[in-house]
């Protein structure tokens, strides 16, 4: 793979800053953000008010641990706009959530916050290898969803060719990817997975296309499976995080040249782990869940938002900013069986390391006999599509996570495209235990 380490002169001063400067621009900002939160947002002047805090309480970085939190159902009861700090005439566009088990979440943006995710977007992209005249395949979805406008102000303002193609037609994404020869692509992990399946149906080699750099998020993905896609495209795979709530993608990114954790880009938005049961802040190393505080938004300030992604903060390697490290998951995801703490992406790892599976997979969850059970549906891969190579696959994955997790699961070998494939973020987990009570 070609080396797309940073030349000298590439990065903002800030990404190369010392500690203490961040940190005195973070303090900065962040009494700003909590003086605007309070003057202009209802919502946080009752929140504030109700913990007993105010702006001007705020010293230092410490103090905001005595801030209130918020959380997605302050999003949901506050529907739409009740949480924005500025008139909707200020606002230049809205993004929402899908929606689907109830209200969508709405947030918004003024055009300085647009602009803002752009410079973050585009530094994400550069961290990944890509530069300006590249030319990048966008195949997150566009719309409500953050993904797909938020790579793509990013990438015209890093000086990009943008090939707005959102998600789904797969097909045609084969199409365009040869002809138009990308040299960077950013959908979510699952759906490059179907991408891939559409060039080997099609007898092309993925490795033969000009792409160089891909820019995966949206949900969690394993070094395992990094290693698969970097394999079958000869490219970097390289790590993008956010979230709607403090502005869509782009919040960190993993730089191409070490691949070790994603640099938060902490001159916007300030991280926090806290212990997820008691609301304490935790040392930087440890393990808990990530709380966000934005630091120059304007028309949706977000402060002390629990994100329920589980992770833990490092010190800065490529960039002085300090990294997470790769999500586990959500809490919302784990899975509990008989016990035992169980996350999709450990599922993932264990499937990776059998030879005949594809990485294609779905957990499903029943109580059989008032008893939870996990059956893991997957496919083969070509060449060991018999019935005798599907058995010893199973009893290979089931030998796995027996030993490596600790849970019994059942595995089910279906055949080549009988799992259910995403456009976008894949539905990992199917839980159909409630039906069986
Ligand atoms: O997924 C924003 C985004 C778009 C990020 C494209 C990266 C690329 P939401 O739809 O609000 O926003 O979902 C946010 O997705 O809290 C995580 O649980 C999960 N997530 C996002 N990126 C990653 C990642 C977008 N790199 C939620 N690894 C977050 C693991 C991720 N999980």
């Amino acid at each position: 793979m070609e080396d797309l380490s940073p030349k000298p002169g590439d990065l903002e001063t800030i990404e190369t800053a010392s500690r203490d400067e961040i940190t005195a621009l973070q303090l900065q900002r962040m009494k700003w953000s909590l003086s605007h939160a309070y003057e202009n947002s209802g919502f946080y002047r009752k929140s504030f008010d109700d913990a007993g805090v105010h702006p001007d309480d705020l010293t230092g970085l410490g103090d905001l641990a005595r801030f209130p939190f918020t959380v997605k159902s302050d999003l949901r009861d506050n529907y739409p706009f009740g949480m924005f700090a500025v008139p909707k005439e200020k606002l230049a566009r809205v993004h929402a959530s899908s929606g689907t088990t109830g209200k969508p979440t709405v947030v918004g943006y003024t055009a300085h916050d647009i602009d803002m995710w752009a410079d973050v977007v585009a530094r994400s992209m550069r961290a990944s290898g890509v530069r300006a005249g590249d030319t990048v395949h966008i195949a997150y979805g566009y719309g409500l969803f953050t993904g797909g406008l938020g790579a793509h102000f990013g990438a015209e303002r890093l000086g990009c060719m943008v090939v707005p193609v959102s998600g789904g037609m797969t097909e045609r994404q084969v199409t365009l990817i040869q002809d138009f020869e990308p040299r960077a692509i950013m959908v979510t992990p699952s759906y490059v997975l179907s991408i891939l399946d559409e060039f080997r149906e099609k007898g092309i080699d993925p490795r033969d296309t000009a792409l160089a750099v891909g820019i995966f998020g949206a949900e969690p993905w394993t070094n395992s499976m990094r290693r698969e896609i970097e394999d079958a495209f000869d490219m970097h795979a390289v790590d993008i995080y956010g979230l709607s709530e403090v502005i869509g993608p782009g919040v960190a990114n993993e730089c191409v040249e070490t691949k070790d954790g994603l640099h938060i880009w902490e001159d916007y938005f300030y991280p926090e782990v806290i212990n997820p049961e008691t609301g304490d802040v935790l040392p930087d190393g440890e393990m808990g869940e990530l709380v966000f505080t934005s630091l120059t938004k304007e028309a949706f300030p977000i402060i002390r938002y629990r994100t329920r992604d589980l992770t833990r903060l490092l010190s800065g390697t490529a960039r002085s900013m300090r990294r997470m490290e790769k999500v586990t998951g959500r809490s919302d995801d784990m899975i509990i069986l008989r016990g035992v703490n169980v996350f999709p992406t450990q599922i993932e790892e264990q499937i990776l390391r059998c030879e005949g599976l594809a990485p294609h997979f779905q957990i499903e969850l029943t109580r059989p006999d008032r008893m939870d059970a996990m059956t893991v549906h997957v496919e083969p891969v070509a060449g060991y599509e018999g019935e005798g190579a599907r058995e010893a696959s199973a009893r290979d994955l089931s030998d796995h996570i027996k030993n490596v997790i600790g849970i019994s699961a059942t595995i089910t070998v279906g055949d080549p495209g009988s799992v259910a494939r995403s456009m976008g973020k894949a539905a990992r987990v199917v839980d159909n235990r409630a039906k069986e009570d």
